[in-house]
Order: structure tokens, then sequence, then C-alpha cells
């Protein structure tokens, strides 16, 4: 299979849809691989490391789009993308239909059939293509969370880790799935002192058997919440309830309780966030103050270390992305009802219920899909 990469175009994506290493496998398994000039750079991988994998490096990405049977990317096509997507061609990436129905449409046109990363599960009940960015953002809320402690940034001069004789930085994770385990556990490397906040007994549970002597947990009420933040020099939201908007657990009233200077890192700001003080930032100007308490809500964290981000997705892509490749998409998805949760659209149609419900468009279920 001839297997197309282009240059992510969505401003301020550095991300890439292969590494030089996926590139190295695919060649391996007798696929050839079409890597638009450029197209790593911003994720620090040279046209040379796509060369020395055995890949081919194309000059734009219409011949990209054009010589390729399958297209990797990272975010949902843009509209001059769309454009050169064809019938018959397989398209593996990020969609997030439900909002966007300019992309459903032009997708079902293109006649092509598309399979969305966030939608791919796995045996756990989990989102195997979704994880890797939480685990990446759930690491850096600690780190952009401290920087915005600093006292240059208006944060309150908090070092997380104290030093002997001066007590560590208060923080407080509300939510403890991907980013806030992650988020805790960073937390508490650096010295601080933790605790996690979910509502979810067995989630409690586990954190407590696995993690209980790196950081304290807490039932997550109105009460609790509001307490540990009073005492907070961070909090961190990292909740998710599936397919709503985030809930406000922090209100603009509460801000007023807390410490001048604290920072609240909203990493839930990608589903409204959890603050009712939050509003998306970007990595260009990513924070703010209201009522003395600074203010961290970008959208897309993954993107301020765009290497990692793009070897952590590659490496939760790539199984995906050979079977794919070496057994068609049909035959893939046939044998991996994981892989076939993916598919959102086939052939002109709709292949997933969630984004039909949302956007009023009839669905084939996926599995007449195989069949047409
Ligand atoms: N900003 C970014 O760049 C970025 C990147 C990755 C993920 N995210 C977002 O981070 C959020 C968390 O993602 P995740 O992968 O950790 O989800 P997850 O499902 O693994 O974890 C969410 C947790 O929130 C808990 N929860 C729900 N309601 C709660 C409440 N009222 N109080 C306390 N806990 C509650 C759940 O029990 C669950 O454990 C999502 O909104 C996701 O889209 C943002």
């Amino acid at each position: 299979m001839k297997i197309g990469c282009p240059t992510e175009i969505k401003p301020q994506e550095f991300r890439v849809g292969m590494t030089p290493d996926a590139t190295r496998e695919a060649i391996a398994h007798g696929h050839d691989v079409l890597i638009q000039s450029g197209a790593g750079n911003g994720a620090g991988f040279t046209d040379e490391d796509y060369t020395a994998a055995g890949a081919a490096i194309i000059g734009t990405a219409a011949e990209v789009f054009e010589k390729s049977d399958m297209i990797v990317k990272v975010k949902e096509p843009q509209a001059g993308e769309r454009k050169m997507l064809r019938e018959g061609q397989l398209l593996f990436t990020y969609l997030h239909l439900a909002p966007d129905p300019e992309q459903t449409k032009d997708l079902m046109d293109s006649g092509c059939t598309a399979i969305a990363y966030e939608t791919v599960t796995d045996a756990n009940g989990g989102l195997p293509l979704l994880a890797p960015m939480s685990e990446v953002a759930g690491r850096l809320a600690p780190q952009v969370g401290s920087w915005t402690l600093q006292k240059a940034n208006g944060g309150r001069g908090v070092l997380m880790g104290g030093v002997p004789g001066v007590a560590p930085a208060k923080v407080v994770v509300i939510g403890g799935g991907v980013v806030g385990t992650h988020a805790a556990k960073i937390a508490a490397g650096m010295g601080a002192d933790v605790t996690v906040l979910d509502r979810s007994l067995p989630r409690l549970r586990y954190l407590d058997d696995v993690y209980g002597g790196a950081f304290k947990n807490q039932y997550s009420t109105a009460g609790a919440t509001a307490e540990l933040v009073r005492e907070a020099d961070m909090v961190i939201g990292a909740v998710l309830i599936p397919g709503a908007a985030a809930p406000k657990l922090v209100t603009r009233a509460q801000l007023s309780e807390m410490k001048p200077g604290a920072a609240l890192v909203d990493v839930a700001i990608d589903q409204g966030g959890c603050f009712e003080t939050s509003r998306a930032t970007t990595h260009a100007d990513p924070i703010y103050e209201v009522d003395g308490i600074m203010h961290y809500c970008v959208a897309n964290m993954p993107g301020a270390v765009a290497r990692t981000s793009t070897q952590a997705l590659g490496n939760a892509t790539l199984p995906f992305l050979l079977n794919l490749a070496n057994k068609g998409w049909k035959q893939a998805c046939e044998d991996d009802p994981h892989l076939l949760n993916g598919l959102n659209v086939h052939a002109g149609q709709l292949t997933y219920y969630a984004v039909g419900k949302a956007l009023g468009i009839d669905v084939i279920s996926p599995a007449l899909a195989l069949k047409n």
C-alpha cells in the first residue's frame, strides 16, 4: 500500500502523523511511505531522517494525496485537504466530527473511508488513541502550573517542592483519570503536597492502592473541593463526563477565598473547562488573571511538546496503521471490532451513531459498511 503523510496545516499544529520509526516499520512490511517535504520539522524530524528510514520525500500535499492509498495525519483535514480526498481512499487521523457539520459533509461527499483516532476503543473500555495525549497533557500540567506560580508570571512565588525547612506547594487535582493521575504523579515527583479528587470510588481505590504513598485522594463533593481549593497553591482541572461539557466545579466567588497568585490549570478546557472563570488560551498567550488568581487554559497542551506528543501518538497508532496497510481496512476492521469502532465515514455514508445523532444525519452500521 502507498501510505502518505502530509504536513499538518492547522494553525499551531507542530505534530506529524508518522515518525521516521513508524515509516521504517511500514516499509519493512512491504509498503511505500510518502512524506511531504518538511512534514516532520515541527516535531524535530528532518527529511533526511525520513529518507534514511526509506521514505520518498514529496514536494506538495496535492502530490501526497494524489499518490497515496492511505493518508495518515494528526488533525482533522482542513477544507483544502478535504478537496484532495477521493473515493476509495483511506483517511486515518483525529476527526472530532460531532461539532463539525462542514467537515462531515465534505468527507461524505469525497467518498473516502475515514477512521477517527478518537473513537477507536480497547478491551478495557478505554480510548487508546486519545490516552497518549491525556498522558502528555497530564504530565505537562504541573510543569506549566509551576511556571505560572512564578512571581514574574503573576503567580504566588511558591516553589513546588519547597526546600528543607519550607513547606512544599499544595496541589489539588480534580479528576483522577488519565490526565489527573499523570498530573498527580509529576506534581508529587516535584515534591508538592498533592491531593486528587474523584467521584468514582473504584478509581479512588485504584489510586490509593497504586499511589497511596505518593499522593492523597478524596471523594469529590462541593464541600471537599471548596475546602481544598481554599488552601491550594495550584488546582489542576482534569474531569471528564463523557459526551458532556465539563461541570463547573470552582465558581468565581470561590476565587476571592483562594490564596492570591494561586494557579488554576484547566486541562478540561477542551470540554468547556471545569472552572467558571476559564476561557481557552493559546501557547502564544497562555495565562491570564481573574480576581488575583492566575489561569492557564491552553486547549491543545500537547502541541507545546510536539516531539514527545508525536512519538507518543505514533506508538499508539502504529499497530492499527500496520493492520490497515497489511490487510486493507475491511479485513482489518472485520478482525478487530475496536478498530471498526473508529470507522466514521465510508463511501458517502456516516457510520458513527453519536455523530449522526449530533448532526441529524442518517447513519448506517459499521458492519453494513464492511459489506459495501
Ligand atoms: N487541554 C488539553 O490539551 C487536553 C489534552 C488531553 C485531554 N484533555 C482533556 O482532559 C480531560 C480529562 O481527560 P482524561 O483522559 O483524564 O479523562 P478520564 O475519563 O480518564 O478521567 C476523567 C475523570 O474525571 C472524573 N470525574 C468526573 N466528574 C468528576 C467530578 N465532579 N469530580 C471529580 N472527578 C470527576 C471521572 O471519574 C474520571 O476519573 C478531558 O476533558 C480531556 O478532553 C485536554
